[in-house]
């Protein structure tokens, strides 16, 4: 759907960038060098200065038929970071599609700043692309034919064409690991059940040469996973611990662990969740979901590291044979844990394949989980909370949020936090200490089996679903983390 041409035809729409602090001449003088529209000259008189991200039609006569040239605003073509940078051009590009175009070709020079960075811009422009005109897909019968942008060129008179194609192949990466994450977090649990997972991950695993083990109950029995075999045992749907490799180094060292939360389902157990707090809890495998998005775009991308993938899934179900509160069960790291809520059943999860992924050679684990309403309560859906033992580590993982727009702000975790998880008259730690501060307590749990093993913790509870579209896709899943693990990892 994107690709590089040499060249404008002038069949499809022309897509420029018309920029507030450029004399509009030299805006004309490129498209006169780089898409032989002499007539550009009309554009002067029609010229219009659309405000940032909003996008204006132009008609303008080429040999014997009119060509249609599409203008976005870019306010400050030179100034703007790259955050506002995605938000206008994803609002302008929804807009395009909005106004019913199949296919344009655009003129890079006229949308991205001036300088020697064009590769790292043509990257962000894919991305964006890729991002702002996902669509989900759904399950409702006849046709609601929408028309798409279904082909879109980039061109440039000034740029080399195979450096171009490079770089829209990164950007894409990005954009295809956040939208496979989307697709997952979308399916309803019925039809993404933990074997499903499974099975997505070993297609994508022998479409990109990982390494793939799906850990079945009797390894998990064999292992030790109380903790997570806890989590499925009122399920009539088998659990699964899917473990991707991918070795980008000769050796099988200096490893991240990629470690996410995969719960298709979350009824909160026998400690239920009142019906107004169940729907949506389809979602709560975004944390499993970012991390297979991460992984599609270090598959594609295939830097020089070496990266780990732990998924444990199941989900929380009710039955006779169902773990309960005051149940005390015992983790594969020998810990013991008293269970006081149901409902805190992604950190069990969590600590055995915390546990798993040491046991395999982590040098490093980042966790994703849609893990606590308190993390909604205490920074809504506008950023990622994070805790750590590692301040360097996370500065890192805060950097990489930084460069791929995705906020990530860091709560306390200190001995006052980490004593609360260990207080039990009757076990070594117990899921569920108090209500206050309750997005730290889930954190510090899983804290509590990476001690010794720089961590970060990502609670993407707020952030996983966004309630309404927005510039770069619609309301639904963002697939949130999947790009900034794949950034850390890939730099
Ligand atoms: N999956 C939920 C957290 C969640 C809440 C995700 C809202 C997305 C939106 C998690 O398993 C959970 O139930 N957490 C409890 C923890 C409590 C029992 C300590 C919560 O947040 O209330
Ligand atoms: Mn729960
Ligand atoms: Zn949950």
């Amino acid at each position: 759907m994107l690709t590089i041409t040499q060249k404008w035809k002038p069949e499809d729409p022309l897509v420029v960038g018309v920029s507030a602090d450029e004399n509009q001449s030299i805006l004309i003088e490129k498209i006169k060098d780089a898409a032989g529209l002499h007539t550009a000259d009309y554009l002067k008189s029609g010229l219009i200065q659309p405000p940032p991200g909003r996008v204006e039609n132009v008609i303008v006569p080429y040999e014997n038929q009119m060509v249609r040239v599409l203008c976005i605003g870019l306010g400050s073509r030179q100034m703007m970071t790259k955050t506002d940078r995605r938000n206008l051009w994803g609002q302008a590009f929804q807009q395009i599609e909005a106004q019913g175009v199949e296919r344009c070709s655009l003129l890079l020079e006229t949308l991205i700043p001036d300088g020697q960075q064009y590769k790292e811009w043509t990257a962000l422009l894919a991305e964006t692309i890729g991002l702002s005109t996902y669509k989900q897909e759904n399950y409702k019968t006849g046709s609601d034919e929408v028309k798409r942008l279904k082909s879109l060129s980039i061109f440039s008179a000034q740029f080399d064409q195979a450096a171009m194609e490079t770089a829209v192949a990164e950007g894409m990466a990005y954009a295809e690991g956040a939208n496979t994450a989307r697709k997952l977090v979308h399916l309803p649990s019925n039809i993404l059940t933990a074997s499903e997972l499974a099975a997505q991950s070993l297609k994508m695993a022998e479409r990109f040469g990982f390494d793939a083990q799906i850990l079945e109950k009797e390894d998990m029995e064999n292992l030790g996973m109380g903790a997570l075999l806890a989590v499925n045992q009122g399920s009539v749907e088998p659990p699964k611990l899917i473990v991707l490799k991918y070795q980008g180094l000769e050796e099988w060292e200096d490893v991240t662990a990629l470690v996410g939360k995969g719960i298709t389902y979350d009824t909160g157990g026998y400690s239920i969740k009142p019906k107004t707090g169940m729907p949506g809890m389809k979602g709560d495998m975004g944390g499993a979901a970012a991390v297979l998005g991460a992984m599609e775009t270090i598959g594609r991308i295939k830097p020089e590291k070496n990266v780990m993938a732990v998924i444990p899934s199941t989900d929380n179900m009710i039955s006779g044979g169902a773990f309960k509160p005051d149940d005390v069960i015992t983790s594969m790291s020998g810990q013991t844990i008293e269970v006081l809520n149901t409902d805190a059943e992604g950190r069990l999860a969590l600590g055995d394949a915390v546990t798993y992924a040491r046991s395999e050679g982590a040098d490093r684990v980042i966790d994703v989980a849609t893990l606590t309403g308190g993390v909604v309560t205490a920074l809504g859906s506008w950023m990622t909370g994070a805790m750590t033992n590692d301040e360097s580590f996370y500065k890192q993982i805060e950097k990489a949020g930084q460069e791929t727009g995705e906020g990530i702000w860091l709560l306390p975790y200190n001995d006052d936090y980490k004593a609360q998880v260990r207080k039990s008259s009757i076990a070594d730690l117990n899921n569920s200490p108090t209500r206050k501060a309750h997005a730290i307590m889930g954190g510090a749990f899983v804290g509590a089996f990476a001690e010794g093993v720089p961590w970060v913790h990502l609670d993407i509870a707020g952030t996983s679903v966004a309630e309404s579209g927005h510039a770069l896709g619609p309301e639904g899943p963002t697939g949130v983390m999947a790009r900034t693990l794949a950034y850390y990892v890939n730099h």
